[in-house]
């Protein structure tokens, strides 16, 4: 059998990692500015990681939710501690699309409605009421194109209220910094207003954090550099290193039902053993702390580079932490694969000209400035 190539590959095969390096067959070191795409968070191999993982799966790997599992408490009790949401409680599941979908499908428990509505270039995952709400024609196939999502521009408030104000949206969800939209910002009076707006007409504020929170932003979600609390978080992607799970955030005001919401897989003992151990590391570390200032030294030292004339053909760079775009004025397809086969870096890209960058929050300031050599050189 041949695989469904859906995938355009670069042609190699990554065989390890450690820390924010990693290694292919041919025993080739690449620096990680990827993350695999923004999943790898407390790094690659971390050794307390490691031991979780192999010693929960000596123990107990799977156990389905029909019985107690005193990993999915702690999980959710050191989650909340860590980014200060302590009164919501906490569902999990599998992967972002997952967590997508069930906040919108508890948003419509919640208010009896149907229609959803989400930001241009918005990416949320590729099920069902998840892909209807990625504002991208190509990956919604017909029998996802409900009618049930309007999308809009981002920071244009008045749009957003004219539809808010009809009293018959569900719900609102937003990246605060969208990732495959190519790192644009959401404005804190925008998401204040936005949130005033769902309020006042009992639509529910969905904040999606998959790509944006679990530290990357330099906050631990990047809603909180807004001054907003929105009704349900999602999370997926750094939540377990690599192990795939993703979980919503809810409010007190949803009350849980029996047997509403259910999985088979989510909340598995092993993933919630990793998911602790990468909560402790990324305490014991400081990793939101050095996020936001690794990041923070690479924003301001790409874009005083780009305004002296440092790097030819950025045009802007833009984001938040370890979460940032650099947007050229070429396409971003020869200086990224330049990177990876001359300079064995690995950087994430959006749209047609812009190159993302999206670390494991671990990145050392040595390893920020090994990447601007890097990239200096490739656009030279
Ligand atoms: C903002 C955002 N939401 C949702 C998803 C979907 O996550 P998954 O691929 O785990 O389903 C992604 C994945 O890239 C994402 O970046």
């Amino acid at each position: 059998m041949e695989l469904f190539d859906v995938y355009p590959l670069f042609d190699i095969a990554i065989e390890r990692g450690q820390g924010c390096r990693v290694w292919d067959d041919k025993g080739q070191e690449y620096l990680d500015l990827y993350g695999g795409h923004a999943v790898i968070s407390v790094g690659h191999a971390h050794p307390h990681y490691v031991e979780a993982i192999a010693s929960q799966v000596g123990k107990l790997g799977f156990y389905s939710n029909s019985v107690q599992n005193p990993l999915q408490k702690e999980l959710a009790h050191g989650l909340g501690k860590a980014c200060g949401y302590e009164d919501y409680q906490l569902f999990l599941i599998n992967s972002g699309a997952e967590a997508n979908e069930n906040a919108l499908k508890l948003a419509s428990f919640y208010n009896g409605r149907t229609r959803v509505l989400s930001a241009e270039k918005a990416f949320h995952g590729r099920t069902s009421l998840a892909v209807e709400a990625t504002a991208n024609p190509k990956i919604i196939a017909p029998i996802n194109a409900n009618g049930h999502v309007t999308y809009l521009p981002i920071n244009d408030i008045d749009a957003w209220k004219a539809e808010i104000e009809k009293d018959d949206v569900c719900a609102v969800i937003i990246e605060c910094i969208q990732g495959v939209g190519g790192i644009r910002m959401i404005e804190a009076d925008f998401l204040q207003q936005l949130k005033a707006a769902c309020e006042a007409h009992n639509t529910v504020l969905i904040c999606d954090e998959i790509q944006c929170g679990y530290g990357r932003s330099g906050k631990f979600f990047a809603h909180q550099w807004l001054g907003v609390k929105p009704d349900m978080i999602t999370v997926a992607k750094g939540i377990c290193n690599g192990y795939p799970m993703g979980g919503v955030l809810i409010s007190p005001k949803f009350k849980p039902i029996y047997g509403q919401l259910g999985t088979t897989f989510g909340g598995n003992h092993l993933g919630c053993a990793g998911a602790i151990a990468v909560l402790d590391i990324i305490e014991s570390e400081g990793l939101v702390e050095n996020a936001n200032k690794v990041g923070t030294y690479l924003i301001d030292t790409l874009t005083a580079e780009m305004k002296a004339g440092n790097l030819p053909h950025v045009i802007d760079v833009r984001g938040r932490g370890l979460m940032i775009g650099i947007e050229l004025d070429i396409p971003y397809k020869e200086p990224r694969t330049r990177l990876i086969q001359e300079e064995h870096c690995f950087t994430g890209c959006a749209g047609t000209n812009t190159i993302r960058l999206l670390p494991p929050l671990c990145l050392t300031m040595e390893e920020a400035d090994e990447f601007i050599a890097k990239f200096k050189k490739v656009l030279a």
